[in-house]
């Protein structure tokens, strides 16, 4: 078996984290028991290009179990972890490339091997498989039954390309699934992200400013568990109806322009590009703390603030110092990569067991319908969702009500008024 990792002697340590993790993940668990005897993925060449963590680890044992050929690649250079990548490939025998800190090269390099397996199947988190499937290895695509996709900005990007009419695969928009972004998105990046942010500082972020750019499903979250540890958080937004609802939420909600003024700490999830920009960077108080937790390190112009920049120094491991031209100090975290799995572990294994849930079905699926399926971005059928969410519940041991036969009569007829 080919592989690509940082070092297999590790593998000791990651396969008892993933194990951690698996405790954690009962619904996905329950799917990997039905795959092993049902195997409805059995000889299917899979690629995956997701971050390479305890939970992804879960993710892939599960879909070796039900009878994949797995191969799995980082979808960001920062976000392995490398004990992860070891017990994956000397635990599970799972073909894995992936080197946290990997350059650039390397990391498409590493895409390049995942696809010169051949899937049938691909996974992305961030469509960077697709992607190449529609630049470099255009003959390939006809060889794919159909992919998934786990993120908002993926799905952006798909949604895009069906438009245009150059998609030349189905694609499963996991992320669209409620039991995907209701809880990973909002709970997730949430924690995940101050837990990020907490372990690249190790600030007290009680009493602080923190400023939330963008009020999607992650900045929500974000911004409710900054609250939560006792930050006045202020949000920026652009769609009226987004900061509306912020401001119903309670928070302060003004433009950048006014933000960047009292800021202590900055995090952007706005999946766009130049969000904080030079103008931003030189009006910001000195000491100011800036990280993103977008999928892409684009959200933070760091071409320009090295323009203004008079001197770096490497403040914490995740912790860069930009003394500016105007004598103040800029720290920003994790070179702008996403913050919640650069400093941290990205979200926790129980909300991961609901997003992967779904992974898991959605190949599931497609192996399934592939001859039906289109050219499109397609949903999670509505069943698959609600079946993970009864799963979860009974698997957090909580009952909930059923309608009686009279409520389900009175919400399909129309005729009942006062
Ligand atoms: N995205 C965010 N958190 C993650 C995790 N723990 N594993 C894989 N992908 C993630």
């Amino acid at each position: 078996m080919k592989y690509h990792i940082k070092n297999i002697k590790l593998a000791g340590v990651g396969k008892q984290r993933i194990e951690w993790a698996e405790r954690s993940m009962p619904v996905l668990r329950l799917i990997r028991q039905r795959f092993q005897t049902e195997k409805p993925l059995r000889g299917i060449r899979l690629a995956a290009c997701l971050h390479i963590t305890t939970e992804t680890a879960n993710l892939l044992i599960t879909l070796k179990a039900g009878g994949a050929q797995v191969y799995a690649c980082a979808s960001n250079p920062l976000s392995t972890q490398d004990d992860v990548a070891a017990s994956l490939v000397k635990d599970y025998q799972i073909a894995t490339y992936s080197i946290k800190g990997e350059n650039r090269d390397t990391y498409y390099q590493h895409l390049r091997q995942a696809l010169d397996s051949h899937p049938q199947i691909t996974m992305d988190d961030g469509a960077d498989l697709v992607s190449q499937l529609h630049s470099q290895r255009q003959e390939q695509a006809s060889e794919i039954l159909g992919s998934t996709e786990e993120t908002t900005t993926g799905v952006i990007r798909l949604r895009a390309m069906e438009k245009d009419q150059v998609l030349r695969f189905p694609v499963i928009a996991v992320n669209d699934a409620k039991t995907k972004h209701f809880f990973d998105n909002r709970y997730g990046t949430g924690q995940s992200t101050m837990d990020g942010i907490i372990r690249a500082t190790n600030l007290l972020i009680a009493g602080t400013v923190v400023v939330v750019l963008g009020y999607g499903w992650c900045g929500r979250g974000v911004a409710a568990k900054a609250k939560g540890l006792g930050a006045r958080v202020i949000i920026c937004e652009v769609d009226p109806l987004k900061a509306l609802e912020a401001v119903m939420d309670g928070y302060d909600v003004q433009p950048m322009a006014q933000a960047v003024q009292s800021g202590d700490i900055f995090i952007t999830l706005t999946g766009d590009i130049h969000v904080i920009r030079k103008e931003h960077f030189l009006k910001m108080k000195n000491g100011a703390i800036v990280a993103n937790s977008g999928h892409f390190n684009v959200e933070l112009d760091l071409e320009n603030l090295k323009s203004i920049t008079k001197k770096t120094k490497q403040a914490r491991e995740f912790v860069k110092e930009h003394l500016l031209n105007n004598g103040k100090k800029v720290f920003v975290l994790g070179e702008g990569r996403l913050i919640n799995l650069t400093a941290a572990e990205g979200h926790p294994a129980s909300v991961m067991d609901m997003s992967f849930a779904n992974q898991a079905l959605a190949a599931e699926f497609v192996v399934k319908n592939h001859s039906q399926l289109e050219k499109k971005v397609y949903s999670v059928p509505d069943e698959t969702d609600q079946e993970i969410a009864r799963l979860k519940l009974k698997a957090l041991n909580i009952q909930i009500d059923q309608l009686t036969s009279e409520q389900r009569k009175y919400l399909s007829s129309w005729e009942m008024g006062t």
